[in-house]
């Protein structure tokens, strides 16, 4: 037995030991990406880092054993400081887009791919739900929003741009139509309450979002309708009817509406007292709006950036009340935010921002790398669609023309992760030029992005242990090296009987299952 010291925890463990794996023996976790239990180390990721606190000497964790009286320090600035460093030159030759253009530049930040797939499938109901995780209002939205999405989508690159707004709208009308309506699932009743002052885009999404995670929220609007600036659009353009439908599928989550009721100082003051939390929704600031004594300025309420809250603890403010904007899709977006933040709030007590992750990116394509992500798209023109939208068949054709710019694995990948926590910077150590992108994809099996690989080996050692036939390889030297499969064979014939191994353990997006949001 050898007897060691790690952050302060003495303890005692078998000769040959990892310093890794006695640490984690006393719940000390260190990350790791190119080590894996099943295969052993391979000390080339450098992201389990750890200090010597006798020399000062940082060295891999995963791979050198343990010594007698050994001092081991997990957690200093500079073990932090160096994992991030390794994780930078990690991400300085990566290429791939953790979430697509269009979706990054979404002001609701909505998944605009993975609803793009499930419509090009025909799963519309499950496309409306992945749009309602974001968009609370996606029949509204699709009549009025400019999208600025579709401004950022690479298909314009190719030829035009996804009809995305078009698309969002059809699933929306599709549930509207639709005699059994789409309901979120609702969390039970947490017992605290939100006054949402103002029934337009920012208060709606606000009040529906903070309703699915259980928090009982009212909403007060001195108008005898919801939809707030929505009503001026003009019925050409937005039709009432599809304000009061997206409305009515609000309330049915359990949001209160009291409509003709203004709420003016004495009563913002009681509000207060009353609820839990109160989001203020009122809109484009004018000089009718009663003083609730917020601190404003020229343009609105004053509110922290991230997190809503204005200069009264347990008040919150978004939308144009904050500042004017012609894009509702704004308001919306951050009425989720705004949910998000206080639900957060309301368990831990405390008011933090929300959450922004890390975002790998590799930005325009080169002509000569159109064909690799025009392999997971198909060739036909942008469909056109009316003010009645998309008929079914021109739905998927249109949805079938994305080209799935995001990673096939953007909620395991160890790489994000990491570089999340880390906060590792992407350009740091990033150079001019980049590797070109390279996609492999085989659609009933493994999507291969070898631009995306950190190359850990991991699927060299997993295929070599199971016998596969071809197996995956390291090809090449130095710089250039790359993982492939050897005699030129296909990635099928490479993973014959470890597709969904590797897949799993691979660390980073490189390998993923093609289908891998099958079960959402
Ligand atoms: S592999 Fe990971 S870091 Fe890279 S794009 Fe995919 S999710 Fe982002
Ligand atoms: S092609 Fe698809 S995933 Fe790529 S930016 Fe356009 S809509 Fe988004
Ligand atoms: S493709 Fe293989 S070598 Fe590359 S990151 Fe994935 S498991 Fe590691
Ligand atoms: S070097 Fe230890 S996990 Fe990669």
């Amino acid at each position: 037995m050898i007897k060691l010291t790690i952050d302060n925890h003495t303890i005692e463990v078998p000769t040959g030991t990892s310093v890794w794996k006695a640490a984690q023996s006393v719940g000390i976790e260190i990350p790791t990406m190119c080590y894996l239990e099943e295969t052993g180390h391979f000390t080339s990721c450098m992201v389990c880092l750890v200090k010597d606190a006798h020399t000062g000497r940082l060295f891999a964790s995963c791979s050198v054993p343990v010594s007698e009286g050994q001092n081991i320090i997990t957690n200093d600035a500079e073990t932090t400081e160096s994992r991030k460093a390794a994780l930078e030159l990690l991400l300085s030759e990566h290429v791939g887009d953790c979430e697509a253009p269009c979706q990054l530049v979404c002001p609701a930040h909505m998944n605009i791919p993975l609803m793009n797939r499930l419509i090009a499938k025909g799963d519309f109901g499950k496309a409306l739900e992945v749009v309602k995780r974001d968009i609370a209002l996606p029949s509204i939205l699709g009549r009025i929003c400019p999208a600025p999405c579709e401004a950022g989508c690479r298909r314009k690159q190719v030829d035009e741009a996804v009809s995305i707004c078009h698309l969002k709208m059809f699933v929306g009308d599709e549930d509207l139509k639709s005699d059994k309506p789409y309901l979120p699932k609702l969390a039970p009743l947490s017992g605290k309450k939100v006054a949402v002052i103002g029934a337009g885009p920012a208060g709606l999404a606000a009040a529906y979002y903070l309703q699915q995670k259980g928090h009982q929220s009212v909403i007060f609007d001195k108008n005898s309708q919801a939809g707030g600036e929505l009503r001026l659009i003009g019925e050409d353009i937005l039709p009432g009817s599809v304000i009061d439908q997206e409305v009515a599928r609000i309330v049915a989550t359990g949001v209160e509406l009291r409509l003709d009721e203004t709420i003016d100082a004495v009563r913002f003051s009681a509000l207060q007292d009353e609820f839990d939390a109160v989001v203020v929704a009122t809109g484009t600031l004018t000089d009718e709006n009663p003083d609730f004594g917020l601190k404003t300025i020229k343009t609105g309420f004053v509110a922290d950036k991230t997190s809503y809250l204005t200069s009264s603890p347990k008040v919150f403010a978004a939308g144009n009340s904050l500042r004017a904007s012609k894009l509702a899709v704004r308001s919306v977006g951050q009425g989720k935010e705004v949910a998000t933040v206080i639900g957060n709030y309301f368990k831990t007590s405390e008011v933090k921002g929300y959450p922004e992750r890390f975002n790998s990116k590799f930005g325009r394509l080169a002509e000569s790398e159109f064909i690799q992500y025009k392999k997971d798209s198909e060739d036909a023109p942008r469909q056109k669609s009316d003010a009645a939208g998309f008929s079914k068949e021109a739905a998927m054709i249109e949805a079938k023309r994305c080209m799935h710019c995001d990673c096939r694995n953007p909620e395991s990948c160890v790489l994000r992760e990491l570089s999340d926590r880390y906060q590792a910077i992407q350009k740091r150590f990033q150079g001019e030029e980049r590797f070109n992108v390279e996609r492999f994809i085989h659609r009933e099996g493994i999507v291969y992005e070898s631009n995306k690989c950190i190359k850990c080996g991991i699927c060299v050692r997993l295929t070599r242990e199971h016998q596969e036939e071809f197996g995956f390889t390291f090809i090449g030297r130095g710089f250039d090296v790359k993982i492939g499969v050897p005699f030129n064979e296909s990635v099928q014939r490479g993973l014959k009987k470890t597709v969904a191994i590797v897949a799993k353990a691979c660390p980073t997006g490189a390998l993923a299952m093609f289908n891998a949001e099958e079960n959402l």
